[in-house]
């Protein structure tokens, strides 16, 4: 894992866009997995103004929630329209279907839709407070594909800002599993904020265990680690 300190979410928001240039230029067809939540925002709002040239790449969304249609304004999909798609041509973008009438072949086809892209070159992820990477809570095996997780209720009440109430975030979601995301040739973990300080030092110094799903990433051998000062406050300097 290679570790790279930046003074605030703004500077690792310009770093990952910078990155994810870098990859563009060289593989214009990249095929990319791409994470939601609050700590990207910044990362989107880059790509945008950079213009970054997305028409020839392939996105899959880390994960969605089942039930919310893509219409949903909570849905990811809606994320992904208002803070990407609708300022930038993307070849082709794909995220699961909540709402599919079964959610176990919509596993299976995210799974081989992913596979006939020919597999992701790069990913992006966020982390959650408890060490959870796309909706891998903890626990989650470390060999899982694309399947329906039951969510913590320390994440609903994490994710609860972003709905009228509480009791309307949905208890389930379909994320890509561990073993999908370590199959990335390369992988970029953002981590912002005091709030992940805890998760990121478990994720990055501590044991590979299911209960800090992160950690996982200490196996793979291409992984880059962006942090801002706050989340990296626990971390030993180098
Ligand atoms: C959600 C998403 C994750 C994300 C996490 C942290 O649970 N499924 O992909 O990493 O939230 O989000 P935030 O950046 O808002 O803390």
């Amino acid at each position: 894992m290679e570790i790279r300190s930046h003074a605030d979410n703004d500077a690792l928001s310009q770093a990952a866009a910078r990155l994810f240039q870098v990859q563009l230029t060289a593989n214009p067809g990249l095929v990319v997995g791409l994470p939601t939540g609050g700590t990207p925002l910044g990362f989107y709002r880059q790509v945008v103004e950079r213009q970054l040239d997305l028409s020839h790449s392939t996105a899959f969304n880390l994960d969605e929630y089942v039930g919310l249609s893509p219409d949903h304004p909570q849905s990811y999909a809606s994320y992904m329209r208002e803070n990407l798609l609708r300022h930038l041509p993307v070849g082709a973008w794909h995220i699961p279907n909540g709402q599919a009438a079964d959610l176990e072949a919509e596993c299976q086809r995210y799974e081989a839709a992913i596979s006939a892209a020919g597999g992701l070159d790069l990913v992006f992820l966020g982390i959650g407070h408890n060490g959870h990477i796309g909706f891998n809570e903890p626990g989650t095996p470390l060999d899982a594909r694309t399947r329906v997780v039951r969510l913590t209720e320390t994440t609903r009440a994490a994710n609860a800002r972003f709905f009228p109430s509480p009791a309307e975030v949905p208890t389930q979601a379909i994320s890509m599993g561990i073993k999908t995301i370590l199959s990335a040739r390369q992988v970029v973990l953002l981590a912002s904020g005091r709030g992940k300080a805890e998760a990121l030092l478990a994720a990055v110094t501590g044991p590979v265990t299911p209960a800090v799903p992160a950690s996982a990433l200490q196996t793979h051998p291409n992984v880059v680690v962006l942090v801002d000062a706050a989340a990296a406050r626990l971390l030993p300097v180098a």
